[in-house]
């Protein structure tokens, strides 16, 4: 596959080698030098500057991880080529680390590809106050702009009628849901950033959400892996070349509309989180309360990591959830007769989800079943860590093997076929499942879970009070496919749905 990532010029050539010849060293060099006689995770044997890469599939790579958690345990190493890399697989693992041991792998790996995306700004990549400023800031403003309350709901329901409205227009006849469910899905999350909604024809807002789009696939994608293993290798990449490009282009984009809205900011009426960064800003500098985090970099990288984070994620889920229903008409059924029961014609509300068990019960097994971020987003260890008897040095990458928790044998009846009955006791009453980790846990778990919670019950309830959703004609529904196009999250392949109003 490297043949295909390099142009075999002369130059390329001797960079390659010279490259190559540095690694050897550098694997010599840290094999020898660092004799460790604490008992690390075990792991597969690696071979020299590959490491442990050929025993894995990089285009699925959480599979393959989880494989060998079956072989090495629920802690163990591998080495992507000279970098070692600690998987923490299953849920009491997963739990016990993130949680109990919040602090030792609360901190985020940022790869080489993150901090050209980043530099060190902003909420996802970043460890130390940087991170811990944002975060808070970002949660706090999500909660003061409605987020798991009303204000918010009011706010979904109107985008969703837009989504219904272009639904409709197609007139049953098949077309893909994708592009529509994400302009919606990243319409919620743009309007509370710039404080209005765009048209799902607006031609920039469709380039910048592609953009996202297409980003988000390239970052998981083999090249790019090993990109951030040899970053040398990255102007021989055409994914890496077209991955900064789109972020480049969106990056100025987003710069331009926060440069807008700082001109109309007043610091009397709060209506996005752009105002509200300048307004904080502000506030700290009457107080003179010294923080150096309200800077501009910070308003653009945060802005632009929850646009990113809080986009792709939603439309995925929506487009999953969608496909599962055209998938099992006879659990489509199910949540449309209980949506007919409990609801009728009226417009569906948060506060009915606890009248809707099995209409619940659907939507997480939805989330456990195609589990999106399968790998989470790597952290690292803040400190030298013990765990589970193992030592674990100080700035390890470590993955929290979300795959492993959402598809464990042991703590689901049917791990790898869509049961809602997983989320149902037996007198049809919804039950909490603790395996059920999808936003991940402890101190970096996902900070939109709230907001996304809500969008996604209301999407679904609205979208299939209103609509039958089919396989195109002369599509049978096994025929529908599961299988996921892989990238830093898992995304339905494109196929076409037929959407049918009922009656
Ligand atoms: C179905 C929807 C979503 C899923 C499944 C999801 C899942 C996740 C996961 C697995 C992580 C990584 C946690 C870790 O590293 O341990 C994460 C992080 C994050 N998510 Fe989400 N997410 C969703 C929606 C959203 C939304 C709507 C937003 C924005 C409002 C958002 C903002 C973030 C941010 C900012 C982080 C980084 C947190 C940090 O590093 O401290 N996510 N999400």
């Amino acid at each position: 596959m490297l043949e295909d990532l390099f142009q075999s010029t002369s130059t390329s050539n001797v960079l390659l080698g010279a490259g190559f010849a540095l690694l050897v060293v550098t694997f010599l060099y840290s094999s020898v030098s660092s004799p460790n006689k604490r008992k690390e995770p075990p792991g597969p044997r690696p071979l020299p500057l590959v490491g442990n890469l050929l025993q894995v599939d990089l285009k699925r790579l959480d599979s393959s991880l989880f494989d060998l958690s079956k072989k090495y345990g629920p802690v163990f190493t591998v080495h992507f080529g000279f970098k070692k890399v600690v998987v923490l697989a299953g849920y009491e693992t997963v739990r016990k680390a993130l949680v109990n041991h919040a602090v030792e792998f609360g901190d985020r790996e940022v790869t080489p590809l993150f901090y050209d995306f980043n530099k060190g700004h902003g909420i996802l990549f970043t460890n130390g106050n940087t991170w811990r400023e944002m975060r808070r800031f970002a949660l706090t403003t999500l909660r003061d702009f409605g987020m798991g309350k009303r204000l918010i709901e009011g706010k979904i329901i109107e985008e969703i009628q837009y989504l219904i409205k272009e639904f409709e227009r197609h007139e049953g006849k098949a077309f893909s849901i994708a592009q529509l469910s994400n302009y919606a899905s990243s319409n919620i999350i743009y309007a509370i950033m710039f404080g209005k909604r765009f048209e799902y024809k607006d031609p920039v807002f469709q380039a910048i959400v592609d953009r996202d789009h297409e980003s988000i696939l390239l970052t998981g994608s083999a090249p790019i892996m090993l990109y951030n293993l040899f970053p040398w290798l990255g102007p021989y990449i055409p994914a890496w070349r077209k991955l900064m490009k789109n972020v480049e282009i969106n990056r100025a984009e987003i710069r331009s509309k926060i440069e807008d809205l700082k001109k109309s900011w007043d610091p009397d009426v709060c209506g996005n989180f752009v105002d509200a960064f300048m307004t904080h800003r502000q506030h700290l500098e009457d107080s003179e309360i010294k923080s150096s985090q309200f800077s501009d970099d910070n308003l653009l990288y945060s802005v632009m990591n929850l646009l990113a984070a809080g986009s792709d994620t939603l439309g995925n889920t929506l487009q999953w959830s969608l496909l599962l229903m055209a998938k099992y008409p006879h659990i489509q059924n199910q949540v449309q007769e209980e949506l007919s029961r409990v609801v009728g014609s009226r417009q569906v509300r948060v506060e009915d989800r606890k009248n809707l068990p099995y209409t619940d019960a659907v939507i997480h097994e939805s989330q456990r079943l195609v589990n999106i971020v399968p790998m989470a987003i790597p952290h690292k260890t803040s400190r030298d860590v013990t765990f589970e008897g193992y030592f674990i040095k100080e700035g390890t990458t470590v993955i929290p093997l979300l795959t492993s928790v959402l598809h464990s044998e042991s703590e689901w009846e049917s791990p790898h076929t869509f049961n809602p009955s997983h989320f149902l006791d037996k007198e049809g009453k919804f039950i909490r499942r603790d395996a059920f980790m999808p936003f991940s846990a402890g101190r970096r778990a996902c900070l939109g879970e709230g907001l996304a919670r809500m969008e996604i019950f209301l999407f679904f309830t609205f979208l299939l009070q209103r609509f039958r959703f089919t396989p195109p004609p002369g599509v049978t529904e096994d025929e529908l496919d599961l299988t996921p196009v892989v990238g830093f999250t898992l995304t339905p392949l494109p196929q076409e749905l037929c959407v049918l109003i009922r009656h």
